[in-house]
C-alpha cells in the first residue's frame, strides 16, 4: 500500500508542481561532423548502432548527444540514479558532476525540478547506448520514468520539430512522384520508409465502388476525408467532368461485387464497432457536426460501398494498399458482415448529383492528371523537377489559396504544413535517404493511432475518451447475464508506455503485424489488430528508444536446479502459487476468475529480462492497478525463506528459467 501511497502523491506532486512552460520529455541536441540536430526523447535513454546516423538529419559516423532537462521528483529525499551505457557517458545533477561511465550513486534529490544534464560520446567500436534509471528505499531500479522528464520550451526545437513535420508530409504526400531529382532524391525503396510508399492500386474499383462518390473523391478527396493524402489533382472549371471521365473508366464493365447483407445484424455490428475500438479512431456512421477527436469519418459507407465488397475489405483492408493506416483485425466474416451491416444502415444518405461520365475521356486523363505516379509508381515525366520547386517558394502546391495555385494539385495544406514544408525543403534534403527507428516509431505511433487504444505515458487512450459513445452501442442491443469465463470490454488494455522495454523485438514485430496465432489476454473482448507493413521497423524502433537493442546477449542453456526450483516456486506446495492466476500450457489457471493472467508458457518468448525481473520484484511501479501480488519486500526478500535464502531475485530468476523450459 505504500507504493500505491507514493504513485498517487507523485500523480499529485506532478499536477501541482509542473508550471506551464515544461513540457514532456528531455531535449536532446546531437552533433556530427561539426553539424547539429536536436529532438524531444520521452526517456534518458539511447541505442545507435555502429554504423548509423543517430538521426536522419546528421551523417553516420562519430557523434555526441546531449541531453537537458529537468527530473520532477515527487518528493526530497536520498534516490539512486545508475546508468548502464557504452562507455563514454557524463551526468552531472543540478549543476554537480554525478557519474563519469557505468555505474550507480546515491543522491539527494529535491522536491519538484533537479537540473539534469548527461553527454555521451558514440562509441569508436560496436552500438552506442545508455539507459537512465533510479531507485529509493521504496523501489527497486527501474528506468527514470516519461512521466517525470521535463524540458522547457526552446526555438531550435520547434524548429528541428517542423523540419521533421515537413519531411514526413513530402514522403507521405509523395511529392517527389511529380517532382523528381534522381541526384538528390533516393531510390524508390530505399532511405525513409514513407517516401516513395504506392498509393492504393485502382483495381477493381467498380466491384467495389459505386461511380458517383467515386468521381466526388476524386474531384475533391478532403470533402470525403479531412486527412486524405490524396491531392485534389484535378483543376479548373472542367475538373468534375474530368473526375467522372475518371470515374467512368475506373468502373468499366466491372459487375458489382454480388452479395446483399441482412441489415437486422446492425445492432451487432455497432456493438462490435464499440466493442472493438472500431470507435476510437471512427465517427459513428450517423455521427454529424465537428468531431472533438478528428476520427475518421464514415457517414459515407452506404453511398460508396457495395455491401459484398465492404465485408472483404474490412477483413483485409490492405490488400490493395499495403501502407493503409486502417488495421487488419482477423474478423470473422460473420463480425465482417455484422460491421458492414452496421455501417450500411446507419450512414446518412448524402445527395450527389451525378455527372455522366466518359471512360475514353478518362482513360487519357488518367495519365496526364498524375494519379499513375502515385498509384502505380510511374516516374514524373511532365511535372516541373524538383530544383525548380525548390526555387519557387511559395508557388504551386504551396500556394494558400486556389487562384494562387493555379493548375498544382491541391493537397488541402494547413498554414503549419505549408510551413512544415517550406522548412524542410530549405534542407539539403539527405535526410530522405536515411532513417532512425526510434524516429520512425514516434512518427508511426502518430500516423497509425497507436494511442486510439493505448494510454501512454500518462495520457489516456482516445476510446477511454469516447467510452460514453461506445456504452450507448452496447446499449442497443439487450443486456446479456455475463458468463464467468467468457471474455469481458471493461477490462484494461496495457498502456504502451514500457512496451519498448517490455518485448523481445521477434515476437513484438510479428505481434504488431498480426502473426502471432494466440491472444496473450483471451479475457479481452478487444484485440489487437494487425499493422503488417509498419511492424518491423516499429517495434525496433520501440526497443531503441528504450536504449536496448534488437536481440538479447544469447543465454547458456537453462540451469536443471534452477528450473526445478523454478516449478517449485511457482507453485502452491512450498511455492508463492503464481499459478492461481498464471496457466502454465495446458495446466490452466486454478483460480482464473481472481485476476486472469498471461500463459507462463507465453511469457518466455514474449519478454525480455530485465523487464521480467522488474516487473515481478515490483508490479505496481509498472501498472499501479494490477492485480498482480508483490513477492518482494523493498530490500528484495520475500516471504519463502528457501530456496536462495529467501533472496527475491534469485528465486524470481529460477521461475523465470522454468518459465523457458516450458513448452
Ligand atoms: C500529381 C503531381 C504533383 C504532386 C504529387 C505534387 N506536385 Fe507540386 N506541382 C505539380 C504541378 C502540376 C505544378 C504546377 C506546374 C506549373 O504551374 O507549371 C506544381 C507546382 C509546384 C510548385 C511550384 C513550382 C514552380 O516552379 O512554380 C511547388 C513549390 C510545388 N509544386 C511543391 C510541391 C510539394 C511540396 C509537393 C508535395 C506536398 C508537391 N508539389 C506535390 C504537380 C504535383
Ligand atoms: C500525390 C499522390 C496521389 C495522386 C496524384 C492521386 N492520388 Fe489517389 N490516392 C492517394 C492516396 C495516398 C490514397 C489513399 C487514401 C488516403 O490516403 O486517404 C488515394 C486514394 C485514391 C482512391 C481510393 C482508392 C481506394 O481503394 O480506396 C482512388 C479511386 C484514387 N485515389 C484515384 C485517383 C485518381 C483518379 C487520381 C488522378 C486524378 C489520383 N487518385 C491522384 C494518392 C494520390
Ligand atoms: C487505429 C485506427 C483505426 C481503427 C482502430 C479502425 N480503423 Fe478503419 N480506418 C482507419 C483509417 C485511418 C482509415 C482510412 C483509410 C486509410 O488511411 O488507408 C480507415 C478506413 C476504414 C474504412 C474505409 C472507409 C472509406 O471511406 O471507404 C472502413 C469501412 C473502416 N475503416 C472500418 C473500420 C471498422 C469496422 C473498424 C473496427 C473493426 C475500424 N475501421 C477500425 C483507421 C482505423
Ligand atoms: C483497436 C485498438 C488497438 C490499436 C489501434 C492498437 N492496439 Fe495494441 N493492443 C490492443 C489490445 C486490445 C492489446 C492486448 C491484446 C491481447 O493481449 O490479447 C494490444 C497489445 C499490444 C501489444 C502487446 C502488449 C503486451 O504486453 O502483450 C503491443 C506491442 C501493441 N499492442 C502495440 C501497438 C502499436 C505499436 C499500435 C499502433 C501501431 C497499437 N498497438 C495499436 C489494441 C490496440
Ligand atoms: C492474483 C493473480 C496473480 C498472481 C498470483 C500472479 N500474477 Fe503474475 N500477473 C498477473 C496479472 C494480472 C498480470 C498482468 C497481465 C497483463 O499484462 O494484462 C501478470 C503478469 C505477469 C507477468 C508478465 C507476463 C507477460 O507475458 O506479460 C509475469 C512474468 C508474471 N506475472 C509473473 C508472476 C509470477 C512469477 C508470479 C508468482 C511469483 C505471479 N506472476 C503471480 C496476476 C497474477
Amino acid at each position: 500500500m505504500r507504493l500505491r501511497r507514493f504513485f498517487c502523491l507523485l500523480a499529485a506532486t506532478l499536477a501541482s508542481a509542473l508550471s506551464a512552460q515544461d513540457l514532456p520529455g528531455l531535449k536532446v541536441t546531437f552533433t556530427a561532423a561539426g553539424q547539429s540536430d536536436v529532438r524531444t526523447d520521452r526517456l534518458l535513454a539511447l541505442y545507435v548502432p555502429a554504423g548509423q546516423a543517430p538521426t536522419p538529419f546528421l551523417p553516420a559516423g562519430p557523434f555526441t548527444a546531449k541531453w537537458e532537462g529537468d527530473l520532477q521528483s515527487p518528493m526530497r529525499g536520498t534516490f539512486k540514479l545508475a546508468v548502464e551505457t557504452s562507455g563514454q557517458f557524463k551526468l552531472s545533477l543540478n549543476g554537480q558532476p554525478l557519474l563519469d561511465g557505468a555505474g550507480i550513486k546515491t543522491v539527494q534529490l529535491n522536491k519538484g525540478p533537479n537540473r539534469l544534464v548527461a553527454e555521451i560520446a558514440g562509441a569508436a567500436k560496436g552500438d552506442t547506448f545508455a539507459r537512465l534509471s533510479w531507485a529509493s528505499k521504496d523501489f527497486p531500479l527501474e528506468p527514470v520514468p516519461p512521466s517525470i522528464l521535463t524540458h522547457a520550451a526552446d526555438k531550435d526545437l520547434d524548429l528541428a520539430a517542423q523540419r521533421r513535420e515537413g519531411r514526413l508530409l513530402f514522403a507521405q504526400m509523395n511529392c517527389a512522384a511529380c517532382h523528381a531529382d534522381a541526384a538528390r532524391l533516393p531510390a524508390k525503396g530505399s532511405g525513409m520508409p514513407e517516401h516513395g510508399q504506392n498509393a492504393p492500386l485502382l483495381a477493381e474499383l467498380g466491384t467495389k465502388f459505386k461511380a458517383p462518390v467515386l468521381a466526388d473523391w476524386i474531384h475533391a478527396p478532403h470533402s470525403i476525408r479531412p486527412h486524405s493524402l490524396m491531392p485534389k489533382a484535378l483543376t479548373g472549371p472542367n475538373s468534375a467532368q474530368q473526375a467522372a471521365d475518371l470515374a467512368a473508366m475506373l468502373t468499366q464493365g466491372a459487375t458489382p461485387k454480388a452479395g446483399a447483407i441482412d441489415l437486422k445484424l446492425a445492432p451487432q455490428g455497432g456493438e462490435l464497432f464499440a466493442n472493438l475500438g472500431c470507435i476510437a479512431c471512427h465517427q459513428r456512421p450517423d455521427f454529424e457536426g465537428k468531431d472533438a477527436h478528428d476520427r475518421v469519418p464514415m457517414g459515407h459507407i452506404a453511398d460508396k460501398w457495395y455491401p459484398g465488397s465492404l465485408v472483404e475489405y474490412l477483413q483485409d483492408p490492405a490488400k490493395h494498399y499495403p501502407a493503409t493506416r486502417m488495421p487488419h483485425f482477423r474478423l470473422e466474416e460473420e463480425e465482417a458482415t455484422q460491421l458492414a451491416a452496421y455501417l450500411l444502415l446507419n450512414s446518412r444518405q448524402i445527395k450527389r448529383q451525378p455527372i455522366a461520365g466518359d471512360a475514353a475521356r478518362g482513360a487519357a486523363l488518367i495519365v496526364s492528371a498524375g494519379c499513375l505516379n502515385c498509384h502505380a509508381g510511374m516516374p514524373a515525366s511532365t511535372q516541373p523537377p524538383l530544383a525548380k520547386v525548390l526555387a519557387a517558394g511559395d508557388k504551386g502546391c504551396l500556394s494558400a489559396d486556389d487562384k494562387a495555385r493555379a493548375t498544382a494539385p491541391d493537397f488541402a495544406l494547413e498554414a503549419t504544413q505549408r510551413a512544415a514544408l517550406k522548412a524542410f525543403l530549405a534542407t539539403d534534403l539527405a535526410s530522405l535517404k536515411q532513417d532512425t527507428p526510434a524516429e520512425y516509431a514516434e512518427r508511426q505511433i502518430k500516423n497509425l493511432n497507436c494511442v486510439a487504444c493505448h494510454a501512454r505515458d500518462g495520457a489516456v487512450s482516445t476510446w477511454t475518451k469516447v467510452d460514453g459513445e461506445a456504452k450507448k452501442l452496447r446499449d442497443a442491443l439487450p443486456a446479456q447475464e455475463h458468463v464467468e469465463g467468457e471474455p469481458v470490454h471493461d477490462a484494461p488494455i496495457p498502456p504502451l508506455t514500457w512496451l519498448g522495454e517490455k518485448l523481445r523485438h521477434d515476437w513484438m514485430s510479428k505481434f504488431i503485424a498480426g502473426q502471432i496465432e494466440y491472444k496473450p489476454r483471451p479475457w479481452l473482448i478487444a484485440r489487437m489488430p494487425g499493422f503488417a507493413h509498419h511492424a518491423d521497423s516499429l517495434a525496433l524502433g520501440l526497443n531503441h528508444q528504450h536504449g536496448l537493442p534488437q536481440k538479447e546477449a544469447d543465454e547458456p542453456a537453462g540451469d536443471a536446479e534452477k528450473i526445478a526450483n523454478g516449478e517449485k516456486l511457482v507453485g502452491a506446495d512450498g511455492g508463492f502459487n503464481c499459478i492461481t492466476c498464471h496457466a502454465v500450457g495446458e495446466q490452466e489457471a486454478t483460480a482464473v476468475f481472481e485476476a486472469p493472467a498471461i500463459n507462463f508458457a507465453e511469457s518466455a518468448e514474449r519478454l525480455r529480462k530485465g523487464y521480467y525481473h522488474r516487473w515481478v520484484l515490483a508490479p505496481t511501479r509498472i501498472d499501479p492497478d494490477t492485480k498482480m501480488p508483490k513477492y518482494a519486500d523493498p530490500e528484495g526478500v520475500t516471504q519463502l525463506s528457501e530456496p536462495y535464502e529467501g533472496k527475491g531475485p534469485d528465486q524470481f530468476e529460477a521461475i523465470r528459467q522454468y518459465i523457458k523450459s516450458v513448452k
